[in-house]
């Protein structure tokens, strides 16, 4: 696989989960030793993990997932190109369960609560490296992935149920985990081309 294979075909996997077979845990800690080597504000490294596949904990994060997800959809009407998305974003929350790992990613620390771009930035930016770090390396084991934050809507009882420390850590995304199943993997679509968002030496004309 190219470079160039790995970053355009590594999609949102939900469909594509083998929910049947088990994912191997040295696999998981190999790809995670990978995630920690994204870049971090002033190489914090603020990033933590927690990785659940025990099925009574993950029936729990799924509910609130389901909730989660719910509300979200409820509150948003899609447009014509994202109904594909939501569909299979409906098909993994009914599966939440049922994917083999469920990876919290976590950062030390709150967001900020005095929100500016540069604090919003430094919080956000030093962790979701880390999460597409693991993405990419999971693929590269044909592990697939999506980023999801459809929980955080129960961040504080996702936190309590894993003993996570609330106050001291933020929960910023969780990856399910499993096996791909096998078939063709095509670059992932409807992107609008670089060269279209794109302006030089100023903003796009
Ligand atoms: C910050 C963020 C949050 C997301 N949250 C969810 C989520 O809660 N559930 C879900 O199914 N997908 C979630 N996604 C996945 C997006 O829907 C997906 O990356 C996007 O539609 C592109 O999919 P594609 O690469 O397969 O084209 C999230 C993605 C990002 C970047």
């Amino acid at each position: 696989m190219t470079d160039a294979d790995l970053l355009t075909t590594t999609r949102a996997f939900r469909r594509r989960l083998d929910l049947t077979r088990p994912v191997d845990r040295q696999d998981l800690s190999d790809c995670l030793e990978i995630a920690v080597h994204a870049p971090s504000g002033t190489n914090r490294q603020p990033w933590r993990f927690v990785v659940v596949i025990d099925p009574e904990l993950k029936e729990r994060i799924a509910e609130y997932y389901r909730k989660g997800f719910a509300a979200y959809l409820a509150a948003r009407t899609p447009r014509p190109d994202q109904r594909a998305d939501l569909a299979s974003g409906r098909y993994l929350a009914e599966r939440l369960h049922e994917v083999p790992a469920l990876i919290l990613v976590c950062s030390v620390g709150r967001p900020p609560d005095q929100p500016s771009a540069l604090r919003l930035a430094s919080f956000y930016g030093s962790i979701y490296p880390a999460v597409w770090n693991l993405m990419l390396a999971l693929r590269t084991r044909g592990l697939g992935s999506t980023m999801t934050t459809a929980h955080l809507a129960y961040e504080r009882e996702v936190a309590d149920l894993l003993g996570i420390p609330f106050d001291e850590v933020t929960q910023v995304a969780m990856l399910p985990v499993a096996h791909l199943t096998p078939g063709p993997m095509p670059p992932a679509p409807a992107r609008t081309p670089a060269a279209d968002l794109t302006g030089w030496d100023g903003w796009i004309r």
